[in-house]
């Protein structure tokens, strides 16, 4: 079985104490940080930009996962990379020149990510998978945490799994929203190897990081629902 990473989600921190919280995630088991940037175009919420990205950086040797929810993208990729981003994921909706996009990623040494929102099909990332180091299903809709998981997006999974399989590279591939200790198995079982948790990271405060952590590793790791049911198991990349 692939070994599951946990990426709690920030969105979900104390921005107050952003800092602390990444420290006390680091400690609680985290495998990476996942950023959060929203723009309030491409999706109707605005978070954060590069500045916090560099200011957290000193506080932790995890990896920084950065979610760019915005468009245009490609004017801010540079500073996110420069702020000590270890990955930047773009979506394949937020332009279009995702291809250009990588491309750009990779050639300022970082790895790169794209994501697909919920009525995206994953054959929209067949033309750049060789290029890319993961791919990010979103399970909400992007914009806010605390949504719920859209059980649709498994037999994405389970496509891209396959899609992946396929081209022999190590790519990851993550799954962002709703993710629970009850959708954490589904989700593993369909596919996903990188679950983000931001609200189920999070709950009940530092005390409980660790738990929750742990909780959703052991659910992904002990899935006995057989990936949320078996329409769509070995789905090509053809929808
Ligand atoms: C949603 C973000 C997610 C979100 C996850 O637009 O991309 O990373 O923070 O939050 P939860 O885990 O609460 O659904
Ligand atoms: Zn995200």
């Amino acid at each position: 079985m692939r070994p599951v990473r946990i990426a709690p989600s920030i969105l979900a921190a104390d921005f107050a104490k952003l800092g602390d919280e990444i420290v006390a995630l680091g400690a609680a088991g985290a495998d990476c940080i996942h950023v959060d940037v929203m723009d309030g175009h491409f999706v109707p919420n605005i978070t954060i930009g590069a500045s916090i990205v560099r200011a957290l950086r000193p506080h932790t040797a995890l990896p920084l996962d950065v979610h760019l929810m915005i468009s245009p993208v490609d004017p801010f990729i540079p500073a996110f990379v420069e702020a000590g981003a270890d990955i930047i994921i773009v979506h394949a909706e937020a332009g279009p020149h995702a291809h250009r996009t990588i491309e750009l990623v990779r050639s300022l040494g970082v790895k790169a990510g794209i994501a697909l929102n919920p009525a995206t099909p994953a054959t929209a990332v067949q033309p750049v998978l060789n290029m890319v180091d993961l791919v990010l299903v979103m399970s909400v809709n992007p914009g806010f945490g605390g949504q719920s998981f859209i059980a649709s997006q498994l037999d994405k999974v389970r496509a891209l799994r396959r899609a992946i399989d396929g081209t022999g590279r190590d790519i990851a591939l993550e799954i962002d929203g709703g993710i629970t200790a009850e959708t954490a198995g589904p989700a593993i079982t369909a596919g996903a190897d990188v679950l983000v948790a931001g609200t189920a990271s999070f709950a009940g405060g530092p005390e409980y990081y660790a738990a929750n952590i742990a909780a959703l590793r052991g659910a992904a790791t002990q899935d006995t629902t057989g990936g949320g049911g078996t329409a769509g198991r070995g789905a090509r990349l053809a929808e």
